[in-house]
């Protein structure tokens, strides 16, 4: 009877307060399709960290987010990025934030040694499925695959390859004074375009930054290299004990050498600022990853007209791996939009928005190259012709956290001090300290 009652007729003050929800809700709705201003709603969120915060970094993880919300447009995404080039602030912010179970739904991570205390305590779930679900076993390179697994797991997805041995330079400078690129493959006629630019005025011809450290020991990792891979080898699998090793003396004169050519406000620069000198004209070179690609993109330049990039002295050849990763965090709050996310940074299309911008070349070994400059054209070519892949260090790859912090401590020491025995030294001294972490093998030399 009663339900009979209600079918009727409902009263006219229930029918007026309807009326009003109704049109407040088409009028939110409407807002929302012309202003884009209504909140999303608050459990469908996607939190991913990472420290991309120059101009080029910042531009292409926005492009790689562009196409997460092309695929999910009903999610909202929150980036929360931690200024400083390389992670120097991020890396203990995530470690301790991981720790405390507030583990965002991925974050930013090097393959390589960087993610060992991650899975050796259980914080990052293995992603074999996805691996297999996406196909991605026959698409990843087997150096980057190897680089990202853990006792036969996969533990992250990797967004890209950069490399770190590059040679920046400003190319209008270079043809002013008429120095030949190819006159710059050793480091005596690197020196001698130094010289020869500070007798024409040009007092500091390499900019340098050192604000985070790692910037110093960045170069010093490409002075390392350029002593041979056999070398390096021995360096990443722990096996240097000898401080008098001609070849760590040599490389540590190289780098005494170079700093009488660094603008002397080094330590308070970041990496992004040494390449803003060279795209202002300031200096002639820079040594960095080809993130600084980044840089020059954002600022309008062109690559060969306004500047150009070979391997570092000493390292043709040679390809000096740098991968970003993301993961999936146990715990991680939104664990199917951090699924999502895995799958788009390891898409071609995500790979093939992300890294035209920020400089690296795709993981993937079927990129879509018409969408990439000629800067990674050539990279793209390189990659495939290097006769030696190797890890780097400074950016978690190639050995043990315990020295890759020391690494950085001993090189802005040095380049302080200048003192080459006791950077030798300390060299050896932090190999020892970290000993029983060196735990992988690297095989460099084929
Ligand atoms: C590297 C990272 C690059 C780039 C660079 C400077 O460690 O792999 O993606 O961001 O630091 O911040």
């Amino acid at each position: 009877m009663t339900q009979e009652k209600q079918k009727k007729g409902l009263p006219t003050s229930v029918l007026l307060a309807l009326a009003v929800v109704v049109t407040a809700v088409i009028v939110g709705v409407a807002a929302y399709y012309l202003f884009g201003q209504a909140p999303k709603p608050q459990a469908n969120l996607l939190e991913i960290y990472h420290w991309w915060t120059s101009g080029g970094e910042k531009a292409a993880i926005d492009a790689l987010v562009a196409v997460f919300q092309k695929k999910y447009p009903d999610v909202g995404v929150i980036q929360s990025p931690v200024a400083g080039g390389a992670g120097y602030v991020f890396k203990s912010v995530m470690k301790s934030m991981v720790a405390a179970g507030e583990a965002p739904d991925a974050f930013q991570v090097h393959a390589g040694y960087e993610m060992k205390p991650y899975v050796d305590a259980g914080f990052l779930e293995p992603i074999d499925d996805l691996w297999r679900q996406e196909g991605w076993e026959s698409v990843f390179p087997p150096v980057v695959r190897d680089m990202v697994s853990w006792g036969g797991h996969y533990y992250a997805v990797p967004v890209n390859i950069h490399r770190a041995n590059v040679l920046w330079y400003n190319k209008k400078i270079l043809d002013q004074y008429g120095i030949d690129p190819s006159t710059l493959e050793t480091w005596d006629g690197f020196f001698a375009a130094c010289e020869k630019l500070r007798a024409a005025g040009i007092q500091y011809p390499i900019a340098m930054g050192g604000i985070g450290k790692w910037e110093i020991a960045h170069v010093i990792e490409q002075i390392f290299v350029s002593q041979g891979v056999d070398f390096y080898q021995d360096l990443v699998n722990g096996k240097l004990n000898d401080p008098n090793d001609p070849r760590l003396v040599n490389a540590f004169n190289i780098m005494k050498k170079y700093m009488n050519y660094v603008n002397p406000d080094y330590a308070s620069l970041t990496w992004d600022q040494a390449v803003a000198k060279v795209i202002r004209g300031e200096a002639a070179f820079t040594i960095m990853g080809d993130w600084a690609n980044g840089e020059f993109y954002v600022a309008g330049k062109q690559f060969g007209v306004d500047y150009g990039a070979m391997p570092s002295p000493g390292t043709k050849g040679i390809y000096v791996l740098v991968v970003d990763c993301f993961e999936k965090p146990k715990g991680a709050k939104h664990p199917e939009n951090s699924i999502r996310w895995l799958r788009v940074v390891g898409s071609r299309e995500g790979q093939d928005a992300f890294n035209p911008i920020k400089g690296s070349i795709s993981a993937r070994l079927d990129a879509d190259v018409t969408k990439y400059g000629p800067y990674q054209r050539a990279a793209i070519q390189d990659f495939k012709t290097a006769k030696y892949m190797v890890p780097s260090i400074v950016h978690g790859s190639g050995a043990p956290e315990k020295f890759a912090s020391a690494f950085n401590d001993i090189a802005s020491k040095f380049a302080a001090d200048r003192d080459v025995a006791a950077a030798c030294k300390a060299i050896i001294d932090a190999i020892n300290a970290a000993k029983s972490d060196y735990t992988k093998t690297w095989h460099l030399t084929g």
